[in-house]
């Protein structure tokens, strides 16, 4: 099975190293910018194709590896002499296969649930990545040969379940980041430098992460597990204006846990506090 790259993106290039250091075979990549296509192809040590009919004929299995706002247009622009031999994929957490708008033998959508940039370390983190599979039987039956060479766990998915799954990926990777980064500059605005503020959150976010994993339910530690409405107050009165409804929508966010654990008492304080503070 020959695969080829439609866009020469950050994902696009993981996936070649990954897929290369497999066994599976790779012609290369077709990207609109073409320079883009040959570092890709150079990186990756595959060929570099001047337009998608090229790479089309070259490939049994295509992946459309370019941002999700334009893989209709471009699937459906796609043309090739043998398109209905070929298998069609594209990579997007949140769409579904029927983003592929052109007739072909199979269409399937492959996520990687990881944080992708286009460099030969990715694939250690490739390695312990799951994905998760949508499509038609041909388009599925494609995927599932590339998935048993690499040898990673993935979920078959319903369309109509795609995007909750793909939020819930988005929450657990990039506004795990966005609240990273809250508390970092939390700790710029008392001056601190960057090595300080690291070695401060490294050790308490891989432990919090770890005790999650572990102890879901009874993970939970601080003001909020506490009922602590003081110090939360305290918390509120710190920030800025423009944080603090944020502030608020985290804190019922923990509420909920602490809801389902049972403890109900705690949970009718953070309430309490939080109707309190915002009317
Ligand atoms: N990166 C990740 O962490 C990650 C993880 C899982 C899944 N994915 C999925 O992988 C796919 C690629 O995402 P990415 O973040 O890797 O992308 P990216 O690095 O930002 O690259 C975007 C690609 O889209 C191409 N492109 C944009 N507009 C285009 C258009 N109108 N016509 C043709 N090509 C166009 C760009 O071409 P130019 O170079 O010419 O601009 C570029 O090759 C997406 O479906 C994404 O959901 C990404």
């Amino acid at each position: 099975m020959k695969i080829g790259f439609y866009g020469a993106s950050k994902a696009g290039i993981s996936l070649a190293f990954y897929f290369k250091d497999h066994g599976l075979e790779i012609t290369g990549f077709y990207n609109r910018t073409y320079e883009k296509a040959i570092k890709a192809a150079s990186m990756t040590k595959t060929r570099v194709f001047e337009n998608p009919e090229d790479l089309l004929e070259a490939s049994d299995v295509i992946f459309i590896a370019i941002s999700d706002t334009f893989i209709e247009e471009v699937s459906k622009n796609l043309y090739s002499l043998h398109l209905s031999q070929k298998v069609i994929g594209h990579l997007s957490g949140a769409l579904t296969s029927d983003a592929i708008r052109t007739e072909c033998r199979g269409k399937f959508s492959l996520h990687p649930i990881q944080t992708l940039r286009g460099q030969p370390e990715d694939v250690q983190f490739l390695k312990e990545a799951m994905f998760s599979l949508e499509g038609d039987e041909e388009g599925k039956k494609a995927a599932k040969i590339i998935l048993q060479k690499i040898g990673n766990k993935y979920i078959e998915l319903k369309k109509e379940d795609k995007v909750v799954y793909h939020l819930a990926a988005t929450v657990a990777s990039n506004y795990l980041i966005a609240l990273l980064n809250f508390s970092y500059l939390l700790y710029k605005k008392i001056g601190l430098a960057d090595e300080v503020i690291f070695s401060i959150i490294k050790p308490l976010s891989f432990a919090s992460l770890e005790n999650f994993l572990k102890d879901r339910l009874n993970c939970l530690t601080g003001p909020a597990a506490r009922g602590d409405v003081l110090t939360l107050q305290k918390h509120y009165n710190a920030l800025p204006n423009e944080k603090k409804p944020a502030f608020l929508e985290l804190l019922m966010l923990a509420a909920d846990l602490v809801l389902e654990k049972g403890d109900k008492n705690v949970y009718e304080k953070l309430q309490q506090f939080t109707n309190s503070v915002r009317w």
